[in-house]
């Protein structure tokens, strides 16, 4: 085991997905000695992704949350709490995609999407704030959006909006947290191959090739590139990282 992140504490939401960003996450920190606590609404898969880890030689517990649930978030943040007395990195990685075009989109639609993908972050980064500044140790919180709230993909409408959220949020929490030495980074994944793009595809057929064919490199991108990226922000490498936007997309985003 390498030592990247050795003696933090860090937990993962949505981690449940294989291949998805958030068991990539934390099958990277823990192979660089973090303790990993791995959430997902989905119990039973976060806790197939903990055992390999263990299986591995690290560290890792497995919780089921809804990250749409205050009570969740104080649960999880009490057990963290009570079992490690540090908390270090959060990754808001949970997420969902709802994809459609403005005249097919509901009211219900739009707020499922914001609830999971934008109002989670707010609930998760708060508590993580508080737990980081009782601490004393500083720490890091990576907020994962994707390119679609850096610039207008079709269909995106309810997605973008939150995920446009997500990324200026993430500005403030750094500019209010910096005194703290607590840093917080949006992450903006470009399209990488995991089970939501399963769905991206299902819902979006008609727009699916066309963004496709936007990838300067000409394919989709690998949840380890963002693992790693999101390894770089959760170490002291990035020491001097805060309040800014780490596009990981093979190109999209300079065309
Ligand atoms: N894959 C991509 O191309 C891509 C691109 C840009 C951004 N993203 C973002 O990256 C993050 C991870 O995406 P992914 O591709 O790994 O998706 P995924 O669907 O493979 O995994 C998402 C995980 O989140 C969990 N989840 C969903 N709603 C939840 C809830 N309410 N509470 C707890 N867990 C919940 C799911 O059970 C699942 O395990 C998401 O925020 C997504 O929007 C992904």
């Amino acid at each position: 085991m390498a030592g990247r992140l050795a003696g933090k504490v860090a937990l993962v939401t949505g981690g449940a997905s294989v291949p998805g960003l958030g068991s990539a996450t934390a099958i990277r920190f823990a192979e660089e000695g973090a303790m990993v606590y791995l959430t997902d609404r989905d119990g039973g898969g976060a806790e197939k992704v903990a055992a390999l880890i263990r299986a591995a030689g690290g560290k890792a517990t497995s919780l089921a949350q809804d990250v749409t649930s205050e009570a969740d978030w104080d649960a999880v943040m009490a057990l963290i709490d009570a079992e490690q007395g540090r908390f270090d990195v959060l990754v808001n990685n949970a997420g969902i995609a709802v994809l459609r075009m403005i005249e097919d989109f509901t009211s219900d639609d739009w707020k499922l999407q914001n609830d999971v993908n934008l109002n989670s972050v707010f609930y998760g980064t708060k508590r993580a704030v508080l737990a980081m500044r009782k601490a004393g140790n500083g720490g890091s919180i990576i907020n994962i959006s994707s390119v679609a709230g850096l610039f207008g993909v079709p269909a995106c409408g309810a997605y973008a909006a939150a995920k446009g959220g997500v990324r200026l949020f993430s500005k403030v929490i750094a500019v209010e947290c910096a005194k703290d030495k607590i840093r917080c980074n949006s992450v903006h994944p470009g399209m990488i191959l995991t089970n939501m793009q399963g769905v991206a595809e299902e819902d979006n057929a008609a727009n699916y090739d066309a963004t496709l064919a936007l990838i300067p490199m000409g394919y989709m991108g690998d949840p380890l590139d963002i693992a790693n990226m999101n390894l770089f922000l959760a170490s002291d490498e990035s020491r001097y990282v805060t309040g800014t936007e780490m596009v990981v997309d093979g190109g999209m985003n300079a065309t």
